[in-house]
């Protein structure tokens, strides 16, 4: 993920703010707002200025800032007890398990593994995948963000240029489809998922389909440039895998918890993977939550074998407590079905802005996950700023500081900006955003 910080003017902070190493950022001259307090869409700095969240922060605070129920629950939690041992049987979360199970991509039902973060959650995905297939290999797409612990950035496809150090053994990369770029010169949506099936099926074939315990993809592909996969990808994906006993995992850590019009995008997409990983949005932030959903079949395997995959804070009572309370707002208040009619919005919204602007190239999403691809030229899309730019680049500095400037806050990577607000956004609150895109695309678009 980038985090586009910019300066803003001095503050005169105390040293305790340089202490503090602040992730994927050149430490030397940060001078981010210092963030004070939130509440629903929006959160504010020690200034008092106002910034309106139109990403959810990473993708993340689904149900906006301060939702009463969560936070009486992590409260109520904290009093009760923080922590219990994670072999131990608990309350908290077995409702979780058993409520989330509900909402789960499948009929027969699943299990949870609890995790703190989305990286955790698909490294352990990998061992379950690696434990009950005992193969060793696993594929992932090149245009992929999975998280940044060894395991996870080893997984991840974007800016493996940037990490000199090479991916853990038995991670493969192909290509997924990406229709505005096709990497397999297709002309259209059909030939595009057609050649990718057939690049994948060769890999597979190239690997040893014996040797792949898993294909780990993005069911929409998120901070690494938004791309929604054309009709049949999924389904050939998921086929191939059942030809080969190959387990498919859905990253969803950004898709997941209605981000894309239903509890999880597979759901939406209706293709089912064996293994789910989530987080974010799980408990929209509030606390350290992560996990992985095992498909029953899948999970009765360590009926009789060893579960060989935990941590110290595996199921923190505190965590899921605040993840369980998120779930019942969720379901209660209906927001898996809400990011539908913000769909429409953005949809509108966002293509109004490339109606406007030339440097707009595409605008494409599911549910409240949309992108716009930034151009220097629209008939020959080059990208308004190179994919592989270290420490940023002028014109999106130029635009992220502008809408920073008028107290709004999105981030991307590279020439993709994504829109993904809180599932709580209002029509008017959206505007708001938009009249900030445009006024930062102008700004952009002057400046280079
Ligand atoms: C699709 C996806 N997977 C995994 C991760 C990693 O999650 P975390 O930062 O909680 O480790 C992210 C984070 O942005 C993500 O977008």
């Amino acid at each position: 993920m980038d985090l586009q910080i910019h300066a803003q003017a001095g503050t005169g902070l105390s040293p305790g703010y340089h202490k503090v190493l602040v992730p994927w950022a050149v430490q030397g001259g940060l001078n981010p707002p210092v963030v004070t307090h939130a509440k629903g869409c929006h959160f504010y700095d020690a200034q008092g200025k106002r910034y309106l969240d139109l990403t959810s922060g990473y993708v993340a605070v689904s149900l906006g800032h301060g939702h009463p129920k969560v936070v009486q629950a992590i409260q109520a939690q904290a009093e009760r007890m923080c922590w219990v041992a994670s072999g131990y049987f608990n309350d908290v979360r077995a409702e979780y398990a058993e409520l989330l199970s509900g909402v789960a991509p499948w009929a027969e039902g699943s299990r949870v593994h609890y995790a703190c973060g989305g990286a955790e959650a698909n490294d352990d995905a990998v061992k379950i995948a690696r434990l009950v297939t005992r193969r060793p290999k696993v594929l992932t797409a090149y245009r992929s963000y999975h998280g940044g612990t060894i395991g996870a950035s080893s997984m991840t496809g974007v800016d493996r240029w940037r990490d000199p150090f090479p991916a853990l053994p038995g991670m493969v990369k192909f290509f997924a489809p990406y229709p505005y770029r096709s990497p397999f010169h297709a002309a259209n949506d059909t030939e595009e998922t057609e050649r990718a099936l057939d690049h994948l099926r060769r890999v597979v074939s190239h690997e040893g389909a014996g040797n792949v315990a898993a294909i780990v993809l993005e069911p929409v592909t998120g901070s690494s440039g938004l791309v929604v996969y054309p009709a049949g990808y999924l389904e050939g994906v998921r086929a191939l895998c059942d030809a080969h006993r190959i387990l498919l995992v859905f990253d969803e850590v950004m898709t997941g918890f209605g981000r894309t019009g239903a509890a999880f995008a597979a759901n939406r997409l209706g293709v089912a993977p064996d293994l789910l990983s989530f987080a974010k949005g799980a408990s929209s932030s509030y606390t350290p939550l992560g996990g992985v959903l095992v498909r029953e079949g899948i999970a009765r395997h360590f009926d009789t074998e060893l579960f060989d995959v935990g941590h110290t804070h595996a199921g923190h009572v505190l965590a899921v407590a605040g993840g369980l309370a998120a779930l019942k707002v969720y379901i209660e208040e209906g927001l898996f079905e809400r990011a539908r009619e913000i769909e429409g919005w953005l949809r509108q919204g966002l293509g109004e802005l490339q109606a406007r602007h030339r440097s707009v190239g595409d605008v494409r999403g599911l549910g409240a996950m949309f992108g716009l691809e930034l151009v220097r030229d629209r008939a020959s899309r080059e990208p308004l700023v190179e994919w592989h730019h270290p420490g940023g680049s002028a014109p999106m500095k130029a635009f992220y500081g502008e809408l920073l400037r008028r107290g709004v806050h999105a981030y991307g990577r590279y020439n993709v900006v994504i829109v993904t607000p809180p599932l709580v956004i209002t029509k008017a609150e959206l505007d708001e955003g938009f009249e900030a895109l445009d006024a930062a695309l102008t700004v952009m678009e002057v400046a280079c």
